[in-house]
């Protein structure tokens, strides 16, 4: 028998209505990021029910310090990557820094583009009642809307730190509120991102839509994570939230250092190696 966790319970195509439904089970949803085909579709192979291109590229994939920097055009070309390799899992896109900002119109406009030219079944946008306008525009012509709540990286400057968020009452009942906005507005899901894990059950329980928590405790109806950080690939920092399932950085620097050597003493090719 599938246990209640395992993908042979959704064996079929993942999408909204289905995490709606993995909700109301009690079922816990999967989530981590891909940028790239040969990532996404591992994940996909995983059972992963939700891979998000996350704009968090930007900083693991180009070494920037913040997500600020990766455009439209690059964020389209990774969720094409992506889209391209997956089956089952559903496919969100992240809006990048400025692509929905500016208005309503904007925001639908790249929405379209993201869903028309990458293939992606979902955009996810960083904010709350600010940007409820656009994500029910968004909504409206048929696109579903990821919500993104607490620590918002988009945001960094205005934060000034990567620290926690929503530990004093007025930004919980901030973070609250707008996950309300945000389900009245249509979104389908809502990420919460590091705020404290007591707020981000309680908002679970007070909204219909799955709550995907990332540093935000084991009351969220889902988890995601940055895949690059869970595989030890990107180490510059490390939150606490984040469990390492792999040291893949330490395995390639190994693998890269041997061949170096390899190539230098002559060892290889060898002759089973050569035509
Ligand atoms: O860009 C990203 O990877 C994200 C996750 C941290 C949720 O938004």
């Amino acid at each position: 028998m599938a246990e209640k966790n395992s993908p042979e319970v959704h064996p079929r195509k993942i999408t909204t209505r289905s995490l709606t439904q993995m909700k109301r089970a009690g079922q816990r949803i999967t989530a981590l990021t891909a940028y790239d085909h040969t990532m996404a579709g591992l994940l996909d192979q995983a059972g992963i029910d939700v891979i998000l291109v996350g704009d968090s590229a930007a900083m693991v994939v180009q070494g920037l310090n913040t997500t600020l920097c990766i455009t439209m055009e690059q964020m389209l070309l990774h969720a094409a990557w992506v889209s391209g390799a997956v089956d089952r899992a559903l496919v969100v896109g992240d809006l990048p820094f400025m692509s929905y900002q500016v208005n309503p119109d904007e925001g639908l406009r790249n929405a379209g583009r993201m869903v028309k030219e990458s293939g992606v079944e979902a955009v996810k946008l960083e904010g709350g009642e600010k940007i409820c306008r656009t994500v029910e525009r968004i909504v409206d012509v048929g696109i579903p809307v990821m919500g993104h709540l607490g620590l918002t990286p988009q945001s960094i400057h205005k934060f000034g730190t990567y620290q926690v968020r929503a530990t004093e009452k007025v930004e919980a009942d901030e973070v609250r509120r707008d996950a309300r906005a945000l389900c009245d507005a249509g979104a389908f899901a809502i990420v919460i991102e590091k705020v404290p894990a007591q707020l981000a059950t309680e908002i679970a329980k007070e909204v219909e839509v799955p709550i995907i928590g990332i540093g935000a405790g084991a009351g969220c109806d889902g988890q995601i994570l940055v895949s690059h950080d869970m595989l030890g690939l990107y180490t510059k920092f490390h939150p606490r939230f984040v469990r390492r399932y792999a040291n893949l950085g330490d395995q390639m620097l190994d693998a890269f250092t041997r061949y170096s050597s390899d190539v230098r003493s002559g060892d290889f090719p060898s002759e089973d190696e050569s035509y």
